[in-house]
């Protein structure tokens, strides 16, 4: 399948797990693409598996920035998307989690998973928006979470966040409806990266209620392409009449 031929892409958290599987799947469908992340050895990492795996590299373009600092999503995506000559989809997959019990988390914790994930979000979609809609069919693919819908236990603040995420992704799929846009979410649960291998869970979690977070189907966590599967159909034309609602991509955790 070649459904990116001649379409941009700007992937942000493309260093590692689900955002550089789906930057390498795009590549792969023939998209040129800008590979984003606070990470540099993350995305010398792509850069190594875009050449590996025979796909497009030469697609690739890579850049570092902090999506949390308003000055960084300006000067980096920014120029970004000016080097890729304007943008056709957005993949916002940078995110952080972490885990406390409610009543020990401090406000310098709540604020960082804030930074990151909602307001990070909105500031790179933000920068972002003057060419997605300057294409007439841009499309912006957000990243929430099974944790938005079903509780998670000591994730009080990530959740929040991609509660916000959803609620965002609505707002802007009704505002710029008639400009073409379209924007979706993701709900990923037990997909397997850097993230759930280190979730931060406190020493004494209970156990028995996160027993309720693993999957029905197959033997544990997915890869996270099949993720990065899903984010290709919903961003190309195969997803021309989805937008404002979300994917939950679980494995069957909740049904
Ligand atoms: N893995 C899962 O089961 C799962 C479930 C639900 C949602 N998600 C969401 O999927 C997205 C991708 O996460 P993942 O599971 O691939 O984890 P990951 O940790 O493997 O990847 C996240 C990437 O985001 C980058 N990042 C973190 N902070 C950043 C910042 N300030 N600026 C720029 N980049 C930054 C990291 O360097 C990393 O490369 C996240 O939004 C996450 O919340 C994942």
């Amino acid at each position: 399948m070649n459904r990116f031929t001649g379409r941009k892409v700007l992937v942000t958290g493309a260093g590692s797990g689900i955002g550089q599987a789906t930057a390498l799947r795009i590549l792969a469908e023939g998209g040129s693409v800008v590979a984003a992340d606070i990470a540099e050895a993350g995305l010398d990492k792509t850069r190594a598996l875009a050449a590996e795996h025979g796909t497009a590299a030469a697609g690739l373009d890579l850049t570092t920035v902090d999506i949390s600092d308003e000055d960084s999503v300006r000067e980096h995506i920014g120029a970004a998307i000016e080097r890729l000559g304007g943008l056709d989809v957005l993949v916002n997959a940078a995110g952080i989690l972490d885990s406390r019990h409610t009543e020990t988390m401090t406000l310098d914790f709540w604020n960082r998973i804030i930074g990151v994930n909602l307001t990070g979000t909105f500031l790179v979609t933000r920068q972002a928006l003057p060419a997605l809609l300057a294409t007439g069919e841009g499309v912006v693919v957000n990243f929430s979470s099974t944790s938005a819908s079903f509780a998670h236990p000591y994730m009080a603040a990530y959740a929040a966040t991609k509660g916000g995420i959803q609620s965002f992704t609505h707002a802007i799929a009704a505002e710029y409806s008639k400009r073409g846009l379209r924007a979706v979410c993701v709900a990923p649960g037990s997909i397997d990266s850097g993230m759930t291998r280190a979730p931060g869970l406190p020493e004494d979690a209970d156990y028995g209620l996160l027993a309720k977070l693993s999957p029905a189907l197959g033997e544990g966590f997915a890869g996270p392409e099949t993720v990065a599967g899903a984010i290709a159909m919903l961003a190309s034309s195969d997803g021309a009449f989805i937008t404002g609602t979300e994917l939950r991509i679980d494995g069957g955790t909740h049904m």
